[in-house]
């Protein structure tokens, strides 16, 4: 099923049709249930964003969505080199998605996630994540990816590869973000802070 090369950013189409299925139930055939974990912390949502983009374009296998990305601190502390971009054990990235006609500010722009006046924000429908965590067994390049259902607070590990596969794609070059034209290794991740602008 899961056909995707490392060249192509697009989905293929049984990419995009478990991706779809992830989205909409958690415990898809393609994921594995866990309930004893808590990779995630409750108060994620007041890490810091790793992006200013607002991200509300359209992407593979998210449907119509809107996107907000947050890390905790041991990420921002990632190093870069000659091999590339490297984020530290222990650094957890979290992506909020809010699907298109759940209401809870969707279609607000920017007011989403940064916070109304009143302090309030939109609701995720579905939030994925990955943490840093190299000799995890469940680990694929060295990150354990999970989603977690904002509702009961239930994670599940991904056990295939399909997150895996299409974040190859991050280290080489990639139609977001700066864009990685130069294929440098970004440790799978698209949204490098401070890398989120094409070059002029
Ligand atoms: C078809 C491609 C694709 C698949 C499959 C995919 N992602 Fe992503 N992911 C992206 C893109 C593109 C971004 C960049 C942010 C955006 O526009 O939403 C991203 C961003 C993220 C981020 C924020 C870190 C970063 O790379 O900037 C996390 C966390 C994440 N995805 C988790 C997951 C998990 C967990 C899965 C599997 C359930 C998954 N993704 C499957 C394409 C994909």
């Amino acid at each position: 099923m899961l056909v995707q090369t490392r060249r192509s950013a697009g989905p293929a189409l049984g990419l995009f049709a478990c991706m779809t299925a992830l989205l909409a139930a958690l415990g898809a055939s393609c994921s594995r249930q866990d309930a004893t974990i808590d990779l995630v912390a409750v108060g994620y949502a007041s890490w810091r964003p790793t992006t200013e983009v607002v991200l509300d374009y359209e992407i593979p296998g998210h449907m119509d969505s809107l996107r907000r990305i947050v890390m905790n601190e041991t990420g921002f502390q990632f190093k870069e080199g000659p091999a590339g971009v490297s984020f530290p054990e222990g650094t957890v990235i979290v992506k909020e998605i809010l699907l298109a006609g759940s209401g809870d500010g969707y279609g607000a722009g920017p007011a989403y996630g940064v916070g109304g006046a009143d302090g309030s924000r939109g609701r995720p429908n579905m939030i994925t994540a990955m943490v840093k965590a190299k000799d995890d067994p469940r680990a694929q390049g060295g990150w354990i990816w999970l989603m977690k259902d904002p509702e009961s607070g239930m994670e599940s590990v991904v056990g295939q590869d399909l997150c895996y596969r299409c974040h190859l794609n991050a280290n080489e070059a990639y139609p977001y973000a700066d864009g990685n034209p130069a294929g440098q290794f970004r440790d799978f991740v698209f949204f490098v802070p401070g890398k989120d602008e094409p070059a002029p």
